[in-house]
């Protein structure tokens, strides 16, 4: 472990000697630092290391088994959200815990904490709203649905119910996972605004620049140690990499394989139409990975699940092979070889109950029972490339999807395919949540789906992403096909494109 960090000031939080298992599998142990008022600190780790798990601690949404956290040096239990509330903590997860049907000045005083003195009224809440907007600089309609907000917006109440309930430490996990460019830029400079004016921050993000642009010192958690707790000035993202994973780490090197001339149109769509987009027409041929590029609400997701038929379209067609598609629906995709990895794997990816093991094996399996799945050949194989990727402890064999860390969610993801490997794959972020390391597996398996001949169509809203992995790039804007670049694209060519 490197040298300890001194703090000037008397910390606001500590952790000493904090511990956690699940059925006797320790997913976090000894886990002590502290933290000063004001600070940002950053929380790194691979996929699994225990960042989500020392949150939830924090937040009291789950128990530490073992150690203290101790506020302004006081030792406290956290033994319900409420507690941690209680104590200012708020956590704000990726899944964000608001009511979306209620407006956003609803949201943000649900619960009843600002209530709690007994003066409030529609009209005091109206001016408290106001007032922390003009805090920290949001712009919110306070009568807006939520359930109408982009995901920034929504992300931008969350932090405002949290001041409102008067927290003093935010707990971030992975907040800008989902948020375009110029998102991540607003939200990273609300919480340098609110560490300025004392709040102190947690933050655990994949995205080793921002960390190092924006945490005063960070602490990295490796299989749930802690390997260090140092000022990020003392660091690169190099240096970070090496500690979260204890070795060197190969960059994404690999370029798609050149793809023949003689290759065929395996799917093609013209002028496809409906609210999202607008006459979007592509083709895309065997063992070709197609990039699309544009912004937030650009139309890529909805170019996508139009494409596979979980959208209606109002007009336009989409061929297979040739042959064309007569009303699609997923289930007549699926028997003409596409997939789709989804945006959201909670919401349509993964049978959460299910081990990885059995995940994997659903679209292989079809009809046939679940529970009792002969691991033989292409299953056993494709199970044992996914264990490798998501977990050196092999737990994904008995363990439920649901209880797996993110990261290793979206991996089990990936592995539903390789058993199987589609005709035509449609994949919208593939690598979100996912560790560095894992990135470059992800990288290769579809690098790899493409050269045994699968087509492939990827949405990423890390436009590197795209660059690194497509032939080919389709720029999107507004629902409409905006621009096209060959590969190797120019980065500043498909911003204009995309942004003007
Ligand atoms: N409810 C649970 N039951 C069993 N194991 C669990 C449970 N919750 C978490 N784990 C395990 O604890 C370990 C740490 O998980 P955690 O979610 O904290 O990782 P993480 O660092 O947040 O990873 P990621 O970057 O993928 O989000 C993982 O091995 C995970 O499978
Ligand atoms: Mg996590």
């Amino acid at each position: 472990m490197g040298k300890p960090t001194t703090l000037a000031s008397t910390p606001v939080l500590a952790l000493d000697g904090v511990g956690k298992s699940y059925n006797g599998i320790s997913v976090l142990r000894g886990i002590s630092f502290e933290i000063a008022p004001g600070e940002i600190h950053g929380l790194l780790g691979e996929n699994g290391a225990g960042k989500s798990t020392l949150l939830k601690i924090l937040g009291g949404a789950i128990t530490a088994d073992a150690g203290a956290v101790l506020f302004d040096g006081v030792p406290t239990r956290l033994s319900s959200p409420r507690d941690s509330i209680a104590h200012g903590v708020s956590l704000i997860s990726q899944e964000l815990a608001l009511v979306p049907q209620r407006t956003v000045l609803e949201n943000v005083f649900l619960g009843g904490w600002a209530n709690a003195a007994g003066f409030a009224t529609p009209a005091a809440d109206r001016r408290r709203f106001d007032e922390l907007c003009a805090e920290v600089g949001f712009d919110l309609d306070p009568h807006a649905l939520v359930a109408s907000l982009p995901l920034g917006k929504a992300q931008q109440v969350e932090i405002l119910k949290a001041l409102a309930r008067g927290s003093r430490v935010l707990c971030l996990d992975e907040p800008t996972a989902a948020l375009a460019e110029a998102e991540t830029e607003q939200l990273l400079e609300v919480l340098r605004t609110l560490a300025a004016r004392g709040t102190t921050i947690v933050i655990v993000s994949h995205f080793l620049e921002e960390v190092l642009g924006i945490a005063d010192r960070i602490t990295v958690l490796r299989d749930g140690a802690q390997i260090a707790t140092e000022d990020a000035s003392a660091h690169t993202s190099d240096s970070l990499v090496r500690l979260m994973v204890g070795r060197e780490v190969a960059a994404l090197s690999r370029t798609p394989a050149p793809l023949p001339d003689s290759a065929p149109v395996v799917l093609k769509a013209e002028g496809l139409t409906n609210d999202r987009i607008l006459d979007v027409s592509l083709e895309v041929r065997r063992g070709e990975i197609l990039g699309l590029a544009g912004l937030v609400g650009s139309g890529r997701s909805e170019t996508l699940r139009a494409l596979f038929g979980a959208d209606r379209i109002s007009a336009g067609r989409v061929s297979v092979s040739g042959v064309p598609v007569r009303r699609a629906t997923i289930r007549r995709m699926i028997d003409r070889g596409l997939a789709l990895v989804p945006e959201s794997r909670k919401d349509e990816g993964l049978v959460l109950r299910r081990t990885t093991a059995e995940n994997i094996a659903l679209p292989s399996l079809g009809g046939r029972q679940i529970g009792g799945i002969v691991r033989q050949g292409a299953e056993a194989s494709a199970v044992d490339r996914v264990v490798a990727m998501v977990d050196v402890r092999g737990s994904v064999r008995h363990v439920p999807v649901g209880a797996l860390s993110g990261g290793n969610q979206q991996k089990a993801l990936f592995g539903k395919w390789l058993v199987t490997p589609p005709e035509v794959f449609l994949i919208d972020e593939p690598t979100r949540g996912v560790d560095i390391g894992a990135k470059v597996n992800i990288h290769n398996l579809i690098l790899d789906l493409a050269a045994a001949g699968t087509a492939v169509i990827v949405v990423s809203s890390e436009l590197e992403e795209v660059m690194a992995l497509s032939h080919r790039i389709l720029v999107l804007r507004a629902g409409r096909v905006v621009a096209e670049f060959p590969s190797p694209a120019d980065r500043e060519d498909i911003m204009s494109a995309a942004f003007l």
